[in-house]
């Protein structure tokens, strides 16, 4: 107990003011050691510097000249957009010695801005370590713009290399826009991202409880959509230690066992049916422990199936809650990190 109120006693700053936003925070924050005093804090929207005084904050708005979170715009929809911002053009560019100068204020502005965006997140981030090295991660920043600037709705950062296949490491809606499906939005863009990387993902734990509750509503929501609509057999790959793969096999209408043995390849041979994590890019064992939750997965005379009756799939899909945001993937412009 002592060690957790330790952990959680001083949450030092009791409110931010961002953009027409003033937010109460929920957890504690490393900010600089001059910003003890402080129980509020003014934070630039669009560069997100922040500031002990109203006032100063209004100077500053006056000679920022940001309106959007400094990267690169790749997904435009309506008045949404994702900005993709890293923070080592330093050292991607240096050759280009003529233009050195100008890049070094660019990759320094960025490095701050990362920073920034660590402190903020902390507010509402209970138990993770914000405080890696920023310049291994890249961050995806969610705007809904207006003709005065594109305001931050929420943001994931994302390792430029994971070796565990994560393909999230933080995840933040901000408080006044929660609830209102930018989160599922963003836990999709990640998705999106890393099938266009050609990779399987899943998110860095530990997960908190509202992420958690996120991340198992996307994941039923994607995985049931497929087993109503999917015609046919439909398998799991899963990885099990001594490197074989256990097959779990999708019957529709509780194909009698004899006939999945049929279906049997031999080992060695390709699965022949469409795999889900092939075609979600969730992670393996992430699809068995959803599908485990909710009871989907049997087992049949020494074979795993998915039970999927169309009336059981509709029962747990109502669950799930809504839908969330689409991300339309048509306008995602993005190649992956090298
Ligand atoms: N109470 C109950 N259920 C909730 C709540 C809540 N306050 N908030 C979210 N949920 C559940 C609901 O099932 C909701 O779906 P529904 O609205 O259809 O019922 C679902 O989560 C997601 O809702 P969204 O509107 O898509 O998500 P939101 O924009 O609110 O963002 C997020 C979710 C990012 C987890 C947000 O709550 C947040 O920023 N929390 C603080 C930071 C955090 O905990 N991040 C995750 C840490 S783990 C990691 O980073 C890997
Ligand atoms: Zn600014």
């Amino acid at each position: 107990l002592r060690e957790h109120e330790e952990f959680t006693k001083v949450k030092n700053i009791a409110t931010i003011e961002l953009g027409r936003y003033e937010i109460e925070t929920w957890y504690f924050s490393p900010f600089p050691p001059e910003y003890n005093d402080c129980l509020q804090l003014y934070f630039c929207e669009f560069c997100l510097n922040f500031m002990k005084r109203k006032e100063q904050l209004q100077r500053h708005m006056k000679k920022c000249d940001l309106k959007h979170p400094p990267g690169d715009e790749i997904y435009r929809s309506g008045t949404l957009s994702m900005f993709e911002v890293y923070l080592n053009s330093v050292v991607d560019l240096t050759f280009l010695l003529l233009f050195f100068f100008f890049i070094q204020i660019d990759g320094k502005k960025n490095k701050v801005y990362g920073q920034n965006l660590c402190y903020l997140a902390k507010l509402f981030l209970d138990h993770k370590t914000l405080y890696y090295d920023v310049d291994l991660f890249l961050f995806y920043v969610l705007c809904e713009c207006d003709d005065r600037g594109c305001h931050m709705v929420g943001y994931f950062s994302k390792e430029k290399h994971s070796e565990e296949s994560y393909n999230l490491a933080c995840i933040l809606t901000l408080p006044p826009y929660q609830r209102k499906g930018y989160g599922k939005f963003l836990i999709a863009f990640s998705y999106e991202l890393s099938k266009k990387e050609g990779k399987v993902g899943t998110p860095e734990r530990p997960l908190s409880d509202l992420g958690l509750l996120s991340y198992r509503g996307y994941w039923t929501r994607v995985l049931l959509d497929i087993l109503k609509r999917h015609k046919g057999n439909i398998s799991i790959k899963v990885r099990l230690e001594d490197g074989k793969n256990k097959k779990v096999v999708h019957c529709m209408d509780w194909l009698p066992v004899p006939h999945l043995e049929q279906m049997r390849p031999n080992v060695g041979q390709k699965w022949p049916h469409p795999e889900l994590s092939d075609m979600t890019a969730i992670k393996a064992e992430d699809i068995l422990t959803t599908l485990q939750s909710l009871e989907l997965i049997q087992y049949r005379k020494g074979q795993h199936v998915i039970c999927a009756d169309p009336k059981v799939l509709d029962r747990h899909l109502k669950a799930a809650g809504r839908g969330g945001l689409e991300v339309d993937v048509s306008k995602l412009i993005w190649t992956p990190y090298k």
